[in-house]
């Protein structure tokens, strides 16, 4: 399928691999609305996009943002959900349950209540993309919080995948990724963690932006893809 004038919004577009998939989705010729909640960050990204992109603030936590969001954009062809914040990280012991509940609202509420806003504007064959995690497809000690959410996602976009059909629905579950949400912890520690990383992965490094990005691409683009889930993860899986 021709990404040539397709419609695709990316909520979680204004940094990381929602920006990646922004640029490299334009860089196809795809006409790309993205997402966040900052205007400085969003017109930042907007400079670094070499094709036809729009931008609109938004908070995908808020019903009436969302509305709000969908009216400004109109009709799309492809979503894309790769936005979060608020990670519920740390021993199971230890995270509580409010660490939890905000994840759950930045990310799987989040994902929820933006395709259910985003749908009577969505086309009916086109395709839907949800960015989940590596934590949720093996077991990882201090991770329970990410596995749950990200692994709620998974099955969500199974179910709809069924009863949204025609529409495609598809999960990208990356590994460690060098993105800037790591820029506040120093640097050191940020450079020690992804070496570590990288030396326990098959491939031997650590994922890119664009990594992430290309399975996005691939998923919008590959009209036979439904209810599929690729792991971009470096081999996370037998990692160990
Ligand atoms: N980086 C990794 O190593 C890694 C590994 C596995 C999975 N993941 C998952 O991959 C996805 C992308 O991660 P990333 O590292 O690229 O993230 P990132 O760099 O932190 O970017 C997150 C994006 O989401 C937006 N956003 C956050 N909360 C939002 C909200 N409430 N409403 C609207 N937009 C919001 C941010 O913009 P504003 O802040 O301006 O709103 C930003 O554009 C996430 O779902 C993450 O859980 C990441």
């Amino acid at each position: 399928m021709t990404l040539t004038q397709q419609r695709i919004m990316i909520v979680g577009g204004s940094n990381g691999m929602g920006l990646a998939a922004a640029q490299r989705l334009a860089r196809a010729n795809a006409e790309v609305a993205i997402v966040g909640r900052s205007q400085a960050k969003l017109d930042t990204a907007l400079a670094t996009i070499d094709g036809s992109a729009n931008a609109y603030v938004a908070d995908f936590t808020d019903t009436a943002s969302l509305a709000a969001l969908v009216e400004q954009v109109g009709s799309i062809d492809h979503l894309v959900l790769v936005a979060s914040s608020n990670t519920a990280l740390g021993p199971f012991s230890t995270t509580s349950a409010e660490a939890l509940r905000g994840m759950l609202e930045n990310k799987l509420l989040g994902y929820w209540q933006t395709l259910q806003a985003t749908l009577p504007h969505l086309r009916r064959d086109g395709s839907v993309v949800m960015v989940t995690g590596a934590a949720s497809r093996t077991a990882v000690s201090g991770m329970a919080g990410l596995a749950a959410v990200n692994g709620a996602i998974t099955q969500l976009a199974q179910t709809l995948a069924k009863e949204l059909a025609p529409l495609r629905v598809n999960v990208v579950s990356p590994g460690l990724v060098d993105t800037p949400v790591y820029d506040q912890m120093p640097a050191e520690v940020k450079a020690r963690m992804f070496a570590n990383a990288a030396k326990s992965l098959p491939v031997g490094r650590i994922g890119t932006v664009d990594d992430i990005a290309m399975a996005i691409e691939f998923l919008i683009a590959n009209g036979h893809t439904t209810g599929a889930l690729i792991d971009v993860d470096g081999g996370a899986r037998m990692a160990g």
